[in-house]
């Protein structure tokens, strides 16, 4: 089967690198991809978000199955648009991609179902919301309502911080329209993990659990980013995957299906392991990434057997295999990341083991033969092994190979874990 994976990240290397080991993918097709996955796919130069040309991409090249990896095109309903012309598409269609594409959407899900999150209130009026923050005092957390690259959230620690978010949002519009409404939360502290699942729409698997590392700097400090690296499992949060299962996952799985969507794709956790146990942060309607970076190596199940299933309904009837072995992941970003990335520095790799290290590719492009830095987050640096130490030295180790001017990292991807 001809298989078409949607987007051109890190997250999407990790996709076609783990769709490569299917016998069921015969021919491996990227849009737009980069140079990482140049190498083991066809890249075609159709960005991710032009729908139009993708499905005329889709039904030209008979391609039996299409894999969405950022959520831009799945808000944008990409998915009913492959349906309508009878295209086999993995990803949850607009209506369902609300959960992602609007915070206020999912708030409103998740307390019809008692689902544990954050308290909150909605605001598309900037002086109620004001006077509300007055009254809550700080530490607050502010949201634009819409989609904003990972970055409409202040947790702001300060009234005057609160303030100043709110002022940004709703009135000089930074976010655009995906501020005109904003959602205040309820500050809540713990240690954050991601449970990524698979959904049918009936039957939600949870994968391997991982952390990501959002801020910038080492010890979470800094302005947030999409992501600094990521491990799983994560050993010492674990045993809240049970409770998670059944008070976070089916409640959404079932609010979903009340609401007459049947939700066919990953579903994306972010949570807070809180004092009082998980929380939701957020829902997403994708892989994570860099999640999907460290959660694809351990599935030992064909992923495309596992896509089948879901788009069949039958996901219950299947059993999903995972590694004994840990993995990790340290993002090297461009300089000036997560402000504005100086682009076209050339970039040197080493040679790599691939069956235990993968330098997966997200913002990176070849000119002239040489490969350069081409966005934020230029290489995804994962590795898996017998347990998080081995696999954290391995990643470090390659790291340390690899130099380009401005480029930067986290030194302490997985200590959480290990401390
Ligand atoms: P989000 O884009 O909703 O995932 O938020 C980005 C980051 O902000 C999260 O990963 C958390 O670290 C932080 N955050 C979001 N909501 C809250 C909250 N209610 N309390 C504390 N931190 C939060
Ligand atoms: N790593 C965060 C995300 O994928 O949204």
């Amino acid at each position: 089967m001809k298989i078409l994976v949607i987007g051109g990240g890190g997250r999407e290397h990790a996709l076609v690198w783990k769709l490569k080991q299917s016998p069921h993918a015969t021919q491996l097709f990227c849009a737009p991809g980069n140079p990482g996955i140049a190498e083991l796919a066809e890249c075609v130069p159709i960005a991710a978000n032009v729908i139009a040309e993708l499905t005329e991409f889709a039904e030209s090249q008979q391609i039996g199955l299409t894999i969405v990896g950022p959520e831009d095109p799945l808000t944008q309903g990409i998915v009913e648009q492959f349906q309508e012309h009878d295209l086999r598409i993995f990803g949850p269609n607009r209506v369902a991609a609300r959960l992602e594409g609007s915070k206020a959407f999912a708030k409103s899900l998740m307390a019809k179902r008692g689902i544990p999150t954050a308290r909150y209130a909605e605001f598309d009026n900037y002086e109620k919301a004001l006077q509300y923050v007055r009254k809550q005092g700080a530490p607050i957390v502010i949201k634009a309502d819409g989609l904003a690259a990972g970055k409409g959230v202040t947790v702001a620690q300060s009234l005057d911080e609160a303030e100043d978010a709110l002022t940004a949002v709703m009135q000089r519009k930074v976010f655009g329209e995906a501020g005109t409404r904003v959602i205040v939360e309820e500050f809540m502290t713990g240690e954050e993990m991601t449970v990524l699942a698979f959904s049918d729409g009936h039957t939600v698997k949870p994968m391997i659990p991982s952390q990501d590392h959002k801020p910038v700097f080492d010890g979470d400090r800094g302005p947030n980013t999409g992501g600094m690296g990521a491990y799983a499992p994560v050993p010492h949060l674990q045993h809240h995957l049970p409770e998670i299962q059944s008070c976070i996952l089916e409640p959404m799985a079932a609010v979903l299906r009340d609401e007459g969507i049947v939700y066919q794709g990953v579903l994306y956790a972010g949570l807070m392991i809180t004092a009082g146990g998980p929380k939701v942060v957020e829902f997403n309607v994708r892989f994570g990434d860099p999640e999907a970076q460290v959660v694809l190596p351990l599935l030992q199940t064909d992923l495309v057997e596992i896509i089948d299933a879901i788009l069949d309904q039958r996901l219950d009837a299947l059993d999903l295999q995972w590694s004994e072995q840990a993995s990790l992941c340290v993002v090297a970003a461009a300089e000036g990341y997560p402000g504005p990335p100086v682009k076209g520095t050339p970039i040197g790799l080493p040679e790599t083991p691939g069956d235990s290290l993968q330098i997966f590719h997200a913002g990176t492009a070849e000119y002239d033969g040489q490969l350069v830095a081409n966005g934020g987050r230029g290489l995804g640096i994962t590795a898996w092994a017998n347990g998080l130490t081995a696999a954290r030295e391995q990643a470090y180790d390659c790291l340390e190979q690899i130099r380009f001017p401005g480029m930067h990292f986290r030194q302490d991807i997985g200590l959480k874990a290990l401390g």
